[in-house]
């Protein structure tokens, strides 16, 4: 199956969403322009695709996973703002163009940042069409996976770990935390928009999402190094300027690429119990190791 008008409608979806958002100007212009500067730059969506992919597995209605996508793209925005600050990454360049903190200055990507996480509680707590359990379980999806057990975690686990010689559990550890948390989060919140999700799916699900947010995160350390600034948007060799702990620097180039690989054939098997109705799923898990930025 070639998903790619579905990855194509679901993220002009979100992003029409987004747009409408971020629309309404308030008495703090400066901030809300680095926010919508932020998110509007090109990103490929993925966390939104992922929770209608998992919505619609499950039968659910899109409608039901709107809120919760846009939600899931302000908080990865957000994390990038941050993460390219100089206090953390020092990156000036993402998704082609300035970082926010250059386009802007320092206090105001902090700022856009921080508005952009708390907007996504905002949209998730909005969203009154669906059951008021559902919703709070949503929002708890979200919360832990954002914080310190999720994504602030791992990225706090990257930065002490610049310039350090760690171990393979402890690299798979900080990349299942900064990277696969959301990825985690975006399956689990389309499954639960959907309202319908059993044990059994939420399980099968959870393996698939485990597999693709580290397979994610190690595709992305793999084109840090093979790729270039132009294709990337980001700037190349960030990771090894930075000393960063990655999965070529741990086990070289072919044995990130056999990990890819291994990762990518779980998240196939995972999905096996949701037979043809999981083919955009399976689509996604290829897309995400085949992807050239
Ligand atoms: C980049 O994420 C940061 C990581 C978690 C590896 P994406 O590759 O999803 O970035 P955009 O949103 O498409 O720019
Ligand atoms: C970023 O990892 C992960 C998060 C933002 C949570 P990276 O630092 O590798 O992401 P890029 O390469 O700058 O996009
Ligand atoms: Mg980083
Ligand atoms: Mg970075
Ligand atoms: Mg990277």
């Amino acid at each position: 199956m070639d998903a790619k008008p579905l990855l194509q409608q679901y993220q002009r979806r979100v992003e029409h969403r987004l747009q409408t958002v971020l629309s309404r100007s308030g008495d703090a212009e400066k901030v809300r322009q680095a926010m919508q500067y932020s998110l509007f730059n090109g990103g490929k969506r993925v966390r939104p695709v992922l929770v209608y992919m998992a919505n619609q597995l499950l039968n659910g209605s899109l409608e039901h996973a709107d809120a919760a996508a846009c939600a899931i793209e302000c908080i990865h925005s957000y994390s990038l703002v941050h993460d390219d600050l100089p206090a953390m990454d020092d990156d000036a360049l993402r998704r082609g163009k300035p970082t926010c903190h250059i386009a802007f200055d320092e206090a105001t990507a902090i700022l856009a940042g921080d508005g952009l996480h708390a907007l996504a509680f905002q949209l998730l707590a909005d969203e009154h069409s669906l059951p008021a359990e559902i919703n709070l379980k949503m929002l708890r999806t979200l919360a832990f996976n954002s914080g310190y057990q999720g994504m602030v975690g791992g990225q706090s686990i990257d930065l002490c770990n610049e310039g350090k010689q760690i171990n393979i559990e402890q690299l798979e550890r900080m990349h299942r935390h900064k990277t696969g948390a959301l990825i985690n989060a975006s399956i689990e919140l389309g499954a639960l928009s959907s309202t319908r999700a059993t044990d059994a799916d939420l399980q099968a699900l959870n393996t698939y999402s485990r597999a693709i947010g580290l397979a994610f995160q190690v595709k992305d350390d793999i084109l840090d190094i093979e790729s270039n600034t132009e294709i990337l948007g980001k700037p190349q060799g960030s990771d090894l300027l930075h000393e960063k702990s990655t999965y070529p620097a741990l086990l070289g180039m072919a044995g990130a690429k056999q990990k890819l690989d291994q990762l990518n054939q779980q998240a196939h098997a995972s999905i096996e119990y949701f037979n043809a109705a999981a083919a955009p799923l399976h689509w996604l898990a290829d897309y995400i190791v085949e992807r050239q930025y």
